[in-house]
C-alpha cells in the first residue's frame, strides 16, 4: 500500500546549513501491517514521514499509495490518505470544544460518513460505540470539554479522530513519549486496538526500543538517513534491546551512540 523508492531529502541545498536529510530510503508497506521506527536524534524519521504526508516535495525519489505516485500530490489532497498523530496532546483536538463536538467535526470533515452538523442520538450512539473500544471510559464523557481530559486521553482521541477519515496509513511520531509511562503504555494499547479496528497501516515512531520491538509486526532502523535495518517479525521474535543494538553494531560496524534511545524504558 505504501512504496517509497529511493528518497532523498536535502534541506537548504548548496547553502552553508545544507542538512542532507534522506539518503536513499527503500521502503514497502503491506495493508493493515503495523511498523515501529527508531533511531537517533536527526536520524530523519519524522523528515521521512513528513515526506509521505507531502510537506514538501522530496529531493529526489517516489512515493506511492495503493499503486498511485502521490509525489507531486499537495498535502492536503493526501491528508485523506494519511493520518497523523503528534506528540504532543495539545496538538488535534480543540480543548474549548466536548468530545462529542470534536469527533463530529473529525467525521464530517471525511463527508464520507453522510453526516450533518449536531449531535443527535444516532450519532451519539456511533461516537460512543467508536470510543468504547479503547476503553478509557470516553464513550461515558462525550459532553466533557476536551480540556478536561489528560494528555493521553487527548492523545487517545486525536488518534480515534485521525482515524475516522478512513486513511490508508496511519503516521504516529511518538505519540506516547510526552506521556507518563504507564499512561504511554495504556495509549499504546488502545493504539493497536483502534489500528485493528479500522484496518490501518501504521508506521510507528517512538524512542524506546523495547516498545518497538514489542508493538507492531517489524521495525525499522533509521541512521543519518538511512534504513539500516528491517526486521521482520520472525527476525524481532525473541530479540532483547540489546540484542536489538548489537544487530545495529553488525550491519554498521560502529557502536549505537544514543544514550536517549539507550536509556528509555
Ligand atoms: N524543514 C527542515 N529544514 C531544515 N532542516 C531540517 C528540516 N526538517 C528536518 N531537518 C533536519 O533534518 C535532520 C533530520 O531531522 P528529523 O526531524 O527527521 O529527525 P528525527 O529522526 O525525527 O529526530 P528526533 O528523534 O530528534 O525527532 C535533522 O538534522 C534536522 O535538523
Ligand atoms: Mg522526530
Amino acid at each position: 500500500m505504501l512504496q517509497i523508492d529511493n528518497l532523498h531529502q536535502i534541506f537548504n541545498e548548496g547553502e552553508i546549513n545544507q542538512v542532507y536529510a534522506l539518503r536513499g530510503i527503500n521502503l514497502r508497506l503491506q495493508n493493515e501491517e503495523f511498523v515501529t521506527v527508531i533511531g537517533s536524534n536527526g536520524a530523519g524519521k519524522s523528515t521521512l514521514f513528513n515526506a509521505i504526508a507531502g510537506e514538501f516535495k522530496p529531493s529526489h525519489g517516489r512515493i506511492l499509495l495503493d499503486d498511485i505516485d502521490v509525489t507531486n500530490w499537495p498535502e492536503y489532497k493526501r491528508a485523506s490518505l494519511v493520518g497523523r498523530v503528534f506528540q504532543n496532546p495539545f496538538h488535534g483536538t480543540a480543548a474549548n470544544m466536548t468530545i462529542a463536538e470534536n469527533m463530529s467535526l473529525a467525521m464530517l470533515r471525511t463527508q464520507k460518513l453522510g453526516l450533518r452538523l449536531g449531535v443527535n442520538r444516532v450519532r451519539r450512539q456511533k461516537l460512543a460505540d467508536l470510543l468504547e473500544p479503547i476503553g478509557l471510559g470516553l464513550e461515558k464523557r462525550l459532553d466533557d470539554k476536551v480540556a478536561l481530559l489528560s494528555g493521553g486521553q487527548r492523545q487517545a482521541m486525536t488518534l480515534l479522530m485521525a482515524s475516522l477519515s478512513f486513511p490508508k496509513l496511519m503516521l504516529l511520531d511518538e505519540h506516547t513519549a510526552a506521556l507518563d509511562p504507564a499512561t504511554a503504555v495504556r495509549i499504546l494499547e488502545s493504539t493497536q486496538t483502534v489500528i485493528k479496528e479500522q484496518r490501518l497501516a501504521t508506521l510507528m515512531i517512538t524512542h524506546n526500543m523495547q516498545q518497538a520491538l514489542t508493538y507492531g509486526t517489524r521495525t525499522l532502523m533509521l541512521h543519518k538517513g538511512e534504513l539500516v535495518l528491517d526486521l521482520s517479525q520472525e527476525e524481532r521474535l525473541g530479540l532483547t534491546v540489546q540484542g536489538l543494538v548489537d544487530k545495529f553494531s553488525e550491519v554498521r560496524h560502529e557502536a549505537l551512540m544514543d544514550d536517549e534511545l539507550l536509556l528509555s524504558e
